[in-house]
This record gives structure tokens, sequence and C-alpha cells, in this order.
């Protein structure tokens, strides 16, 4: 059966045990209300490690002012059936004091990349992810950590931050799991109604287009955006806010295709804020 550790000091000693024992540990971080996005990664990462640990924290320090923080789904009970059905031992979940206490003031920054795609809009939110992934390493003392694909910008900062900042942790990234219908799973799609899940797929249809015409042969990002803006058109409930076409190691802005090259979006449909990307080998 799957533990539950709540304390960041027993977690610390927990980990520190098994790296004595000369365990391999692996973490999952996630914000809990898990789907199987997030079951994905648990199954991908469990043949790396000897201990896996899942952590479950709605970090408020990466939502901002006005954001979803105090509606965000929780169920932790479904949560810890998941993580034991999937091979899970350890889940830590600490609450919100345990790790920003009272007059917490460290935080951690990865520059320029914060400030792009979805730093435009949303501009302490990286700051927040940073931060708390940058406490897990210390507290969990992964030897390795896995993150989706799904929130492709994330992923690159994270790599970034343990590059800059010599963290001793192997990153995994995991591919999208899709929902049938195509649009990527995630725990805000629980905001829309059926109609904003037709509307959702407009994400989805805008890459599949932009694949389509990189495989005919198109390489300047505009006349793939354009293509891209097009699709928005058929859905009028669907406010979009970016496509971006970047390298998928760097995030540089990319006007001619080359490399592994990261095709993203992001838009409104209600009041739900969604993502989603694909990244194509040119
Ligand atoms: P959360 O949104 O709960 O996601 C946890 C992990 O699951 C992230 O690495 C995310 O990219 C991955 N994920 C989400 N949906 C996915 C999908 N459809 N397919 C594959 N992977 C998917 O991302 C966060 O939490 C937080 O920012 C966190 C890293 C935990 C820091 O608080």
């Amino acid at each position: 059966m799957v533990e539950i550790i709540k304390k960041i000091k027993e977690m610390q000693k927990r980990a520190e045990s098994f790296r004595r024992m000369g365990k391999r540990i692996g973490l999952v971080p996630t914000m809990g209300f898990l789907h199987e996005g997030h079951l994905s990664l648990i199954r991908n990462i469990r043949n790396d490690c000897d201990v896996l640990v899942v952590s479950i924290f709605v970090n408020p320090t990466q939502f901002g002012p006005g954001e979803d923080f105090k509606e965000y789904p929780r169920d932790f009970e479904r949560d810890k059936k998941l993580i034991n059905e999937n091979g899970g031992d350890i889940i830590f979940a600490p609450d919100t004091e345990e790790i920003y206490g009272k007059n917490y003031l460290t935080f951690v920054k990865v520059r320029e990349l914060s400030e792009i795609m979805c730093g435009r809009s949303r501009p302490t939110h990286f700051e927040g992810v940073t931060t708390i992934v940058a406490k897990l390493f210390n507290i969990v003392k992964p030897h390795i950590a896995i993150f989706g694909q799904k929130d492709a910008q994330q992923a690159v900062i994270i790599k970034k931050m343990v590059n800059d900042l010599n963290f001793d942790v192997e990153i995994k990234i995991s591919p999208i799991v899709r929902e049938k219908s195509g649009i990527a799973m995630s725990s805000r799609n629980t905001y829309l109604n059926n109609n904003e899940k037709e509307q959702a797929l407009a994400l989805y249809k805008s890459l599949l287009i932009a694949r389509e015409e990189i495989s005919k042969g198109e390489r300047k990002s505009e006349g793939i955006k354009e293509k891209m803006k097009n699709c928005f058109e058929k859905y009028p409930d669907v406010k979009l806010e970016y496509i971006e076409i970047r390298d998928f190691d760097t995030l540089k802005d990319l006007n001619h295709l080359k490399g592994n090259v990261l095709i993203a979006v992001a838009a409104k449909i209600g009041c739900a804020r969604l993502i989603d990307n694909i990244i194509v080998n040119v």
C-alpha cells in the first residue's frame, strides 16, 4: 500500500536512508486530481527507479491574482487509489504552511524563458513553478524526475534550472496523453461543459493543420501560423492567446523550421485557459 508523508523533515530523512541503501529515487511532481496524463508519467518512470515518490501539492505561488487557485480541483482519496494502482510507493503531500510557512522570501527564477509564451499572460507563474520544483528536489532528493510534454515550456524551464543550478537530477520528458477526441488531458478540462469541450478541439485541430503543412513541405513559421489562425476562426467561443513556433531546446523563436521544433498554442474557453503543443523534428 502506498505510504503518505506530509512533513518535509520526514521525507528528507526517508530519502536520505533510501540513498544510503543505494536505492534510486524517482519523483513525479503533480498538483493532484490525477488523470491518465499524470498516470502515464508514473508508469513511464517506474522502471527508472527503485522508490517512486509522487508529490501532490497545489502550489499557490504559481497561480496569479484572480487565477483559479481556490477552484483548482482536489480529490486526495481518489488520487491515493490511482497512485497505489499505478505503482507509486510514497505520496508526498505537504500542506501550504509546511511548504511556505510564515515570511517565506526565497524564489528561483529562470530569466527570459519565464517571460515569453505563457509568461506574457502569467508573469509570475514560472517563478512559482521553479521555486516549488527546486524545493521538491531538496526535499525528495530524486535521482530522476519526470515532466509532461503537455507543459512544454515548463519542461524546458525546469531543464534550464537544473543545468544552471547544478541539480544532480536527471529530467525525463513524457509524451502528451490525449482524450479520444484529441484534446490534451488536463485537470482544467473539468471546467469545460460539453459545448466548450467541442470548442476546445480548436487547439489540437490547429496543431494537426501545422503538422500537415509541414509534411507538405512548408518551412516558414508565418505560413504555418496563418493557416493555424484560420482554423481558430471556425471556433468563435475560443479566444486565441498565442501561436508560437520555437526551438524545443532553447525556446528561441524560429522564422524557419529546423531541428526539434515546438509548435505551441494557448487559448481561453469560458473560464478555462488551455494549452497544447506538438514537437516536430524537421
Ligand atoms: P500538473 O498540472 O498537476 O501536472 C503534473 C505533471 O503532469 C506535469 O509534468 C504535466 O506536464 C504532466 N501532464 C499534465 N497533463 C498531461 C498530459 N495530458 N499528458 C502528459 N503529461 C501531462 O505541472 C504541474 O502540475 C505543476 O506545475 C508542477 C510541476 C507539479 C509544479 O507545481
